[in-house]
């Protein structure tokens, strides 16, 4: 079993993560922090509750952390993020709200304290901006040579952005907080749109989820739905950005890496482009994997058969 912790902008993908971290026999979710990015820290945070909730895991602790960039004083939630995602951030599907409530730690001391705690054996999964982490290493230093392993959804090396033609949702919200922690020499592996929009869930998937019957898979079902909809019908389906973070986590096997010094452009027209480090071109031992070929084929139907064994029983 890997100790995973998650730091989610929930968000639908990151709601479809957090359910292949629930369901996977391979995982032990020790803790999950909420930041800014689909919605704001808070509305995440509670989405994160009320799921766990429906899927009878009240004992995960959730934290909130940052609610803005780390150069910031504020963030401002983008029209584009309430509609791919819906309002409530749930595509607009009704979740029970959870009895239970966040923990009072922040998610930055949770951060430091449980990578103290596992050291090596803690995977930090991000699908937000990564602007926690870079605050969890600056605030504590120490734990940099502690931590296992970090895998990010975010960037895109060989593709274009998704905001524009040179940056990443994730990375675009938080520019510098990326830059720290690619240049931190953290073990970090890179799961940008290079792969995540390779792989593709369709309406048959979500259908096979509603027909277990259960809350869950139904709710589940109309969520990804929701955020079907919001995808290019010629994709005929939803790309799979952040389920793929943590699918990384524990398959590695099922991506194609390309290790690098990677560091993140921070200003001009490029500003939140992911590009190898031109200052570190002859340094050996890179510590940026950047996943830029995926066997999706594989990877769905791993997706597919986690969530279901999930949601027969929730
Ligand atoms: C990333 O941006 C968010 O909208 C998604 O949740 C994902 O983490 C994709 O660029
Ligand atoms: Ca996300």
């Amino acid at each position: 079993m890997i100790k995973v912790l998650l730091d989610l902008d929930t968000g639908i993908d990151d709601a479809m993560a957090l359910a292949y971290a629930l369901g996977s026999k391979e995982i032990d979710l020790i803790g999950i922090t909420g930041t800014f990015g689909n919605v704001y820290t808070e509305e995440g945070v509670q989405n994160v509750l009320n799921i766990l909730n429906m899927c009878n895991a009240n004992e995960i602790p959730v934290y909130a952390g940052e609610t803005h960039a780390i150069t910031k004083d504020h963030f401002t939630r983008l029209e584009v993020s309430a509609r791919i995602h819906g309002e409530n951030g749930v595509g607009q599907v009704e979740i029970e709200t959870s009895p239970k409530k966040k923990e009072t730690q922040s998610g930055v001391d949770f951060i430091i304290k449980s990578v103290k705690k596992y050291r090596e054996e803690l995977v930090i999964v991000t699908t937000g901006p990564i602007t926690n982490l870079a605050l969890a290493l600056q605030k504590a230093p120490e734990i940099k040579d502690m931590v296992g392993k970090v895998v990010i959804m975010g960037g895109a090396l060989t593709v274009p952005g998704n905001c524009n033609a040179y940056t990443e949702a994730n990375i675009s919200q938080d520019p510098e907080a990326a830059k720290y922690v690619f240049e931190s020499g953290l073990d970090v592996t890179m799961v940008g749109l290079d792969v995540t929009q390779r792989s593709i869930l369709t309406n048959a998937d979500t259908q096979r989820w509603r027909e277990t019957g259960s809350v869950a898979g139904r709710t589940y079902a109309d969520m990804v739905d929701y955020y079907i909809s919001q995808h290019d019908v010629a994709i005929k389906g939803c790309y799979l950005h952040d389920p793929s973070a943590v699918i990384h986590a524990v398959h590695p096997e099922y991506f194609v890496m390309l290790a690098m010094h990677m560091t993140v452009t921070t200003e001009g027209e490029a500003e939140g482009r992911t590009i190898g480090d031109p200052s570190k071109l002859r340094d050996p031992n890179p510590n940026v994997k950047v996943c830029i070929g995926v066997d999706s084929q594989t990877l769905v139907n791993d997706l597919n058969e986690v969530l279901l064994t999930l949601f027969k029983q929730n």
